[in-house]
């Protein structure tokens, strides 16, 4: 009897490597990434923490039916997770065509291959933009509105197709987690977020202040109605992240259900500079910008859907994602 695997799209990125990571027996992991935003060490770097063998990698793209069905075809699939998709929020704005393309081709096939090959397990890597400008705390319940850019609305989208796929599919158990905003790395410092170029998100890019790559940070605007005129954000540990894909693995259920995964904390853009200034006692020179279009003020989770179905709950702090990003840094500063 061939063994049942667990297939990851996007697999080798940020958020899947943390998952493998995490898993209590990688030899049922199977990857399919195209290495769009990504580099093929990640292979290495993921060997050096858990047993994968390079067979077990696909490199290949989703949005490529004929290339990507040979893994369905070879392996028996038994859950996907699906995290391969494009998601910078500004290029969204910039490229719509090529984000509503690749993200919602991708998220087709996976549907057309887990109907053609009887796969009945679906996580998607969905995301808090998909609540648009709505009021913090964000709950599962909330309609979503129009959102800011493309990028989040490849995400809804793609909800809204596992639901109707799950609706003449009874046997599928799907669930879309939104995540809000992941952060830190292993605390090995092997693995982490590579941002390709000028990061576009706050933490990579204080991490490039500390490490001496960039000058200061911009803080993009301190006229915001928050406590210090800064936004605020609910910063989750990747490898919160990763452990509440693993819970969801645990208990599959038929049928279509959406999680927030967050903290439930909102943290402030400052509050996040002195955070990572206190924990690894170094400073971090800011200078005050005009406002980054399409921010909000504040993003943060209710999370009480999760911990009341699933009993999963964040455990990493503040303190604990601004130490392992910086340790993430300092080994990989060239
Ligand atoms: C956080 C705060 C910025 C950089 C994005 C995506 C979201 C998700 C997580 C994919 C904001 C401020 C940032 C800087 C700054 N990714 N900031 N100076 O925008 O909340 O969420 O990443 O799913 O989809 O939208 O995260 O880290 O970009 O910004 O002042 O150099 O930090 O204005 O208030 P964001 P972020």
């Amino acid at each position: 009897m061939a063994q049942k695997k667990i297939l990851l799209t996007g697999g080798l990125g940020y958020i899947g490597s943390h998952i493998i990571a995490s898993m209590e027996d990688p030899s049922l992991v199977v990857i399919a990434d195209n290495c769009s935003n990504c580099d093929i060490e990640q292979i290495d770097r993921l060997k050096q923490l858990v047993a994968l063998e390079r067979h077990q990698v696909y490199l290949v793209d989703c949005t490529d039916l004929n290339a990507f069905e040979v893994i369905f075809k070879e392996n028996e699939i038994d859950t996907v997770i699906h995290l391969a998709g494009l998601k910078a929020v500004g290029e969204s704005v910039a490229k719509p065509i090529e984000y509503y393309t690749n993200n919602l081709n991708a998220t087709l096939n996976v549907l057309t291959l887990c109907d053609r090959y009887h796969v009945n397990r679906l996580i998607f890597s969905s995301s808090a933009t998909v609540y648009g400008p709505q009021v913090s705390p964000m709950n599962e319940s909330m309609t979503l509105l129009k959102t800011t850019n493309p990028y989040a609305e490849t995400k809804a989208i793609s909800e809204r197709m596992i639901e109707d796929y799950c609706v003449v599919h009874p046997e599928m158990a799907a669930t879309s987690l939104r995540y809000f905003n992941p952060v830190g790395a292993h605390p090995s410092g092997i693995i982490g977020e590579f941002p390709k170029g000028i990061p576009n998100n706050l933490l990579p890019y204080v991490q490039q202040v500390a490490s001496g790559k960039r000058p200061w940070l911009n803080v993009f605007g301190n006229d915001y109605e928050t406590s210090d005129g800064t936004p605020i954000r609910d910063y989750i540990h990747v490898l919160d992240l990763a452990s509440a894909h693993l819970c969801v693995l645990k208990s599959p259920q038929a049928g279509y259900r959406i999680y927030n995964v967050g903290t439930g904390v909102g943290t402030s853009v400052l509050g996040l500079v002195h955070a990572f200034e206190d924990a690894n006692q170094l400073t971090i020179k800011t200078k005050i910008t005009d406002r980054r279009s399409g921010d909000v003020a504040e993003s943060t989770a209710d999370v009480s859907k999760i911990k009341k179905e699933l009993g999963w709950v964040s455990h990493y702090t503040i303190q604990d994602i601004c130490k392992d990003a910086w340790n993430f840094e300092q080994k990989h500063s060239k």
